[in-house]
Parts: C-alpha cells; sequence; structure tokens
C-alpha cells in the first residue's frame, strides 16, 4: 500500500491502482465513468445512509445480545446496501441502527465479511497516514494515521466467534467501521487543519442541499 500522507491537494488523484482508493467510498474518477443504472442505485443507496449533523454518527452503539433471523437480515440488507453504495465498509449507525455490527469487502469479489461486536484484540506499532473518506460525509477526504496491523475478535452474524487478522486497507476499513460503532468520526482522527478544510466542505454540501430544496 502507498503512502498519500504528504498529499496536498483535497481531490486525490488516482490512476487505477485499487489499493489508493479512500476507505469508504469509491474513487472520484470511477464515479465518473459509472453506468447510469449503477449510478442512480447508488444514490438510492446513499440516501439511506445517515449524513453529517445526525445524532446516530456521534452515539456509541450497544453490544447485540440477540443472535436470530432479525440480525442475519440486517447483516444481509447492510451488505446489499454498501454494494449499492459501492463502499468497502458500512457500519450499523451510519443506518440509524444502534447496534455494534459493521460490514466490509475490500476485495470486489470475495463475500461481504460481517463483524459484530468487534473487540479490537492488538494492534501493531507500525502506523500509516492514508485519505479516508466516508459515506455519511459527502466529500471529505483526510489524511488519518492508524496502526498497518490489528488482530480483532467478534461474532459473525450467526453468533460464531471468530478472530480476523488484518493488515492495509482491511486493517484500515475495520478500524474506520469499529471507530463509527462509538461514535468516532474521521473528522476526529485528522489534523486540525484538515477537519477546518472537511468542515467547509461539509458546510457547502449542506448549502447546496438548502438551495436546491428551495
Ligand atoms: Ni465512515
Amino acid at each position: 500500500m502507498r503512502a498519500v500522507s504528504e498529499h496536498a491537494d483535497p481531490i486525490p488523484t488516482v490512476d487505477g491502482d485499487a489499493d489508493v482508493e479512500a476507505a469508504e467510498v469509491p474513487a472520484e474518477d470511477r464515479l465518473s465513468r459509472l453506468d447510469p443504472e449503477t449510478r442512480a442505485r447508488r444514490e438510492v443507496a446513499l440516501r439511506l445512509v445517515r449524513k453529517y449533523g445526525d445524532p446516530s454518527l456521534k452515539s456509541r452503539a450497544l453490544p447485540v445480545e440477540r443472535f436470530d433471523d432479525a440480525l442475519v437480515e440486517e447483516v444481509r440488507r447492510m451488505g446489499q446496501l454498501m454494494h449499492d453504495a459501492l463502499g468497502i465498509g458500512l457500519a450499523a449507525t451510519q443506518l440509524g441502527v444502534m447496534h455494534r455490527v459493521l460490514v466490509y469487502r475490500v476485495e470486489p469479489d470475495a463475500p461481504v465479511a460481517a463483524l459484530v461486536n468487534p473487540v479490537l484484540e492488538w494492534s501493531g506499532t507500525e502506523k500509516e497516514a492514508l485519505e479516508e473518506g466516508c459515506l455519511s460525509l459527502p466529500g471529505v477526504l483526510v489524511d488519518v494515521d492508524r496502526p498497518i496491523h490489528v488482530r480483532v475478535r467478534a461474532l459473525d452474524e450467526h453468533g460464531e466467534e471468530l478472530t480476523v487478522e488484518a493488515s492495509g486497507l482491511e486493517a484500515r476499513v475495520i478500524q474506520h467501521e469499529m471507530d463509527h460503532l462509538d461514535g468516532v468520526l474521521i473528522l476526529e482522527r485528522t489534523s486540525r487543519g484538515e477537519r477546518k478544510q472537511a468542515m467547509r466542505v461539509l458546510r457547502e454540501e449542506a448549502e447546496a442541499a438548502v438551495g436546491v430544496a428551495s
């Protein structure tokens, strides 16, 4: 994985290397190449994702205690929504469901992985700063410094215990989504300067939305 921590430009230059795709959101150039149907499906999915300002993004989610058909269905629905949104990770809190559930998929053809009640068991000392985006923060990309290697203990949607040893993008996505379950956004994981710039982008997005509505 290539570090893009020295990136001064808020718009990432993407050269087709999947590794530099920011966490959760697809790269801009990929979005511009989408066929109309995929684009429409993405728009519908994105409307279901809570955006900056929604209180569910600032709240800590509660552990799942019941492993039933409803949970399996919730995970299936989250995976589908993530797929439609062209995201690589999604936390339940982003849909306003205050459960400690996250889904992710780093490789496009891999099955969707679900982690229920994830606990960070270990993280390496080696860190890397890379640009991250978030489905809940449209237009925002900020540098986030995170451990490159992590080990996470969790349950799957059927209540089976699992341990995930992840590195690189997979480790980054898992940490990003686990942050969501604690009500932490990437805005709180970046420098003051980048946060200021991100807040400006979010304000402009909000004003544009009001402009469209009025
Ligand atoms: Ni996010």
